[in-house]
C-alpha cells in the first residue's frame, strides 16, 4: 500500500466533543449571530472559574488580546518590551503595531521559556541607556509554565509589568495554580490548533478588573456612553461572536479531559523513544504540570549517526503524517533582525534540534504507536541513509 494512502495524522487538529453543536444551536435558536450575546458572558465567567482570575474578556484571537495588553500598559512608539525569543511570532507583532521596540530574551534549558538572568541584564543595560523596558511578555511554551517564581520577582523588584502568553498552556499549573493567572494579564489562544478551539478567538485575563473591562471596551470600537456613536478613544473590532464564544462554552467543558489525552500522548512517546541513543525530552521540574499542548522531541544528530529532525520530519511527511520543526527563534527572523537580543545559545539549539509530533488529543495509541515507529525506523537506518538524505535542519 502506498504511503500516501494511510490516514493523514496532523500535528494538531481541533478536537469537537460534539456537545458544542448543542450551544451553537441555542445561540441560534436565541438569534443572537452577533458580537453581543449571552455565550460571551457565559464563556467569560466559564473562564474566570477554570483560571480563578477576578476577570476575563474572550475576544476574536490572542493576537488580539496582547495587543490590548499592551495599549492597557500604555506602550508607546519608542519604548522597550522584553519578549521571549523562542515562541511564535504573534507573541511580538503586537510590540510593532504600537511602534515599540522588541527586545528578544533567549530562554533556559530547563523549561525552554525566559531565562531569568537574562531578563536582569536586558533590563539593567537597558535601564542605564535610559530606555527601562514598558512591559515583559513571558511565555508558557508548549504548554510549559515558565519558571514563574523568578519571573515574578523579577517583575516586583524592577516594576515592570509581565504579561503571560499562555496561548499554548490552557490547563497548565505551577506549584497547583494555573497558567493564565500569574502575569499583570494573561493572554490565551483559542486557535485551531491549540489544545481547545473555537475555530480562531482568544481571551486576556487578568485580577484587575478594570484592565479587562477596558479591553473589552477597546474591542467593541471604544463607544462611550451616548445615545449617538460618540468615541474618547481609538477602537478595534476584537470582540469575539457570540457563535464562536458558543462553541467555547462547549470546549471549556472538555478541557481537563483534553489536557490528559495530551499528556497521555506524551508519555507514550516517552515511553516508545526514551530509550532510542540521541532522541531527548523536556521534562517537568518540581512543581510543574504541563498540558502537553505538543510533544517536541530533541535530535541530536551526533549521537544517531547523522540523522537530524529534518531527516525525520521528511520520513514523517512520507508517511502522510505531519510534524514540524520547533519555533524559528524570533532574533533570526528576517523581519525581526535588527531589534536587540540578549542571548546564551540555547534557543538556536532547541531550534536547531527540535521537532514538535503530532499531539493531537483525538490522536489513538496506534496513531502515536505508528509516528514512534517512523521515528525509530529512520534512527535504525541511519547509516545506510543518512548520506543518501541531503537535509540541513536550519
Ligand atoms: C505563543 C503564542 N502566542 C500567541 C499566539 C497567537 O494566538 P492567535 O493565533 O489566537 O492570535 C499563538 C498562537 O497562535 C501562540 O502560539
Amino acid at each position: 500500500m502506498s504511503n500516501k494512502q494511510s490516514r493523514k495524522i496532523w500535528l494538531s487538529p481541533p478536537h469537537m466533543s460534539g456537545e458544542e453543536v448543542e450551544h451553537v444551536k441555542e445561540a441560534f435558536n436565541l438569534n443572537w449571530v452577533a458580537p453581543a450575546g449571552p455565550h460571551l458572558k457565559k464563556m467569560e465567567s466559564k473562564l474566570k472559574g477554570f483560571f480563578n482570575v477576578e476577570a476575563a474578556a474572550v475576544l476574536n484571537s490572542g493576537t488580539a488580546a496582547l495587543h490590548l495588553a499592551l495599549i492597557n500598559l500604555e506602550v508607546q512608539p519608542g519604548d522597550t518590551v522584553l519578549v521571549q525569543s523562542l515562541t511564535f511570532s504573534a507573541s511580538a507583532n503586537p510590540i510593532k503595531y504600537l511602534g515599540a521596540e522588541p527586545v528578544f530574551i533567549d530562554s533556559e534549558s530547563e523549561t525552554w521559556n525566559l531565562c531569568p538572568q537574562l531578563v536582569i541584564e536586558a533590563i539593567e543595560d537597558l535601564t542605564a541607556k535610559g530606555k527601562k523596558p514598558k512591559a515583559i511578555i513571558a511565555v508558557d511554551l508548549y504548554g510549559m509554565p515558565a519558571k514563574w517564581a523568578e519571573l515574578q520577582s523579577i517583575a516586583t523588584e524592577f516594576d515592570i509589568p509581565i504579561i503571560e502568553d499562555s496561548a499554548e498552556a490552557a490547563g497548565s499549573t505551577f506549584m497547583g495554580k494555573k497558567c493564565g493567572s500569574f502575569g499583570r494579564m494573561a493572554v490565551l489562544s483559542f486557535n485551531g490548533n491549540k489544545i481547545i478551539t473555537t475555530g480562531g478567538g482568544g481571551a486576556l485575563l487578568s485580577n484587575d478588573w478594570n484592565l479587562v473591562n477596558h479591553a473589552r471596551f477597546l474591542s467593541t470600537q471604544a463607544k462611550d456612553n451616548a445615545p449617538h456613536y460618540q468615541h474618547s478613544y481609538i477602537g478595534y473590532n476584537y470582540r469575539m461572536s457570540n457563535i464562536t464564544a458558543s462553541i467555547g462554552v462547549g470546549q471549556l467543558d472538555c478541557l481537563p479531559v483534553r489536557v490528559l489525552q495530551r499528556r497521555h500522548n506524551f508519555d507514550l512517546y516517552f515511553k516508545e523513544l526514551n530509550e532510542i541513543e540521541g532522541i531527548s525530552f523536556l521534562l517537568e521540574p518540581y512543581g510543574y504540570y504541563s498540558n502537553r499542548w505538543l510533544t517536541a522531541i530533541m535530535i541530536d544528530p551526533e549521537k544517531t549517526e547523522g540523522i537530524n529532525r529534518e531527516h525525520i520530519r521528511l520520513a514523517l511527511e512520507s508517511e502522510n503524517i505531519e510534524s514540524r520543526p520547533v519555533w524559528k527563534p524570533l532574533h533570526l527572523q528576517p523581519v525581526f533582525k535588527d531589534c536587540p537580543f540578549y542571548g546564551n545559545g540555547t534557543s538556536e539549539d532547541i531550534f536547531r534540534y527540535g521537532l514538535c509530533l503530532p499531539s493531537g488529543s483525538s490522536m489513538t495509541e496506534d496513531d502515536v504507536k505508528r509516528v514512534a515507529f517512523i521515528v525509530k525506523k529512520i534512527i535504525k537506518q541511519k547509516s545506510q541513509h543518512a548520506d543518501s538524505l541531503v537535509v540541513n535542519a536550519e
